[in-house]
């Protein structure tokens, strides 16, 4: 955590606002108290990989959202150190490895479809763009939640989970 909060405040920020979010949503969802807290705690560190690779400074931060959508490793530089917490399970754990596929296989950095894509990795990637939208972190366009979403819902219709998103709307609803 130390390493996310001291290499870049809009990483920590990030990683806090998806964190918070994601929990939100999935206990929204019903899901078991165990798999929120694993789903979490994972959440927070989704983007460690980036702070790795800012400490070898070959990447300086802060990135574009282009950036990190190009920088493929970082999901699995993240996975590997998030590995080391037992209270990261291993459907959360492989969440980080996916959180920017797509589920028309145009993701990366396996480029997995939507029959290999977890319900917690289909929460990631979206929780994930809508706080990046909404926040305008690693230099995104600010949009507002509205547009954020409405963003989400027809330009990314074939690469996100609809029903997902329509639960994220739901709940930001009842925020
Ligand atoms: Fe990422
Ligand atoms: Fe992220």
């Amino acid at each position: 955590m130390l390493k996310v909060m001291t290499l870049s405040r809009e990483l920590y920020t990030h990683s806090l606002n998806v964190c918070l979010l994601g929990v939100g949503l999935a206990t929204a969802l019903g899901w078991q108290r165990d798999q929120v807290s694993s789903l979490g705690v994972a959440l927070f560190f989704h983007d460690l990989g980036l702070a790795e690779d800012a400490g070898q400074e070959s990447v300086p931060l802060p990135l574009s959202l282009h950036d990190e959508e190009a920088l493929s490793p970082h999901a699995e530089a993240s996975a590997q150190a998030v590995a080391q917490l037992p209270e990261v399970d291993d459907e959360a754990l492989e969440m980080v490895r996916c959180h920017h596929e797509n589920l028309d296989g145009s993701g990366s950095p396996r480029g997995l479809s939507s029959t290999q894509l977890s319900a917690a990795a289909r929460l990631a990637r979206i929780v994930d763009i809508y706080e990046r939208a909404t926040s305008g972190c690693f230099k995104s366009e600010v949009l507002s939640a509205f547009a954020a979403l409405q963003m989400m819902r027809n330009e990314m219709r074939e690469q996100l989970d609809q029903e997902m998103l329509s639960a994220l709307v739901r709940f930001l609803g009842q925020a």
